[in-house]
């Protein structure tokens, strides 16, 4: 049995159809890729799968550990061990992040005192992500995951709008989500997209997708898939 199964996802934003079918497969331990240009509908299907946002399902189902979770509420999804790191996470006024991370290491498996390696510590007493940089958005992020240590991860672009000195910062963190601080004591299954394949030289990756106009175009080694699309381009007109 496969961790996570898609079958034949078709989903609808603002009156218009994202996803057209999506069917896919993710295996326990497995670290996957999702590319794709923008707009094609990747972030949707991260968010599907978490259950959150203003996306439904018309047809089509997410089996996550042998249960259909497709109606599930995001709460549910997440003590059944899904965590997201978000493109674009929302503001939350009124919530200071330690008080959130304190509440998710509460529900989830993972521990809190952690924020000084995530270079958090001075962030603690602020409002969730309010005012916070672009990168400061993919560290805090990623202290809530470890504090959730969930069995699935999802990566919406994690090393995007990162700067060079803490993109390391960032990978090193993300494998250690994945695989445990030595090496090999964890095997968590990941789903990242990136449009750059950087972070794949701190996780690596078993399984790529390519995601094009709502369908998977393609499927196959992720280096390959990613060489050949900085050779070619994604060999798509817009819709
Ligand atoms: N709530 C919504 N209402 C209307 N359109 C939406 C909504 N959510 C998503 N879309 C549209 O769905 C399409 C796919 O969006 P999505 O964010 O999934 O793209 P993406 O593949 O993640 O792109 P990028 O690489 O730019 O992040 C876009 O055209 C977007 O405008
Ligand atoms: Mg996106």
């Amino acid at each position: 049995m496969s961790l996570l199964e898609i079958k034949d996802l078709h989903v609808e934003a603002g009156g218009r159809e994202i996803l057209k079918g999506v069917t896919l497969s993710l295996e326990e331990g497995e670290t996957c890729v999702l590319f794709g240009p923008n707009g094609s509908g990747k972030s949707t299907l991260l968010s599907t799968i978490m259950g959150y946002g203003q996306t439904s399902v018309t047809s089509g189902k997410i089996i996550f550990k042998g249960t259909d979770i497709t109606n599930m509420s995001v709460d549910r999804r997440a003590k059944l061990g899904i965590g997201m790191m978000m493109q674009r996470p929302p503001n939350v006024i009124g919530v200071k992040l330690g008080e959130l991370v304190k509440v998710t290491a509460a529900n989830g498996k993972g521990t809190t005192g952690h924020e000084k390696e995530f270079k958090m510590q001075d962030f603690m007493e602020r409002d969730v992500n309010v005012g916070f940089s672009g990168g400061e958005i993919k560290r805090s992020e990623l202290l809530q995951l470890s504090a959730q240590s969930p069995d699935f991860v999802m990566l919406d672009e994690p090393e995007s709008g990162v700067d060079i000195e803490n993109i390391g910062l960032i990978g090193k963190k993300v494998h250690e989500l994945i695989r445990g601080t030595d090496d090999g004591r964890k095997n968590v299954s990941a789903f990242v997209i990136t449009h750059t394949g950087q972070i794949m030289d701190y996780i690596g990756a078993d399984k790529a997708f390519v995601l094009i106009h709502g369908r998977i175009a393609r499927e196959g080694d992720p280096a390959a898939i990613l060489d050949d699309i900085k050779q070619n381009g994604y060999g798509v007109d817009d819709e």
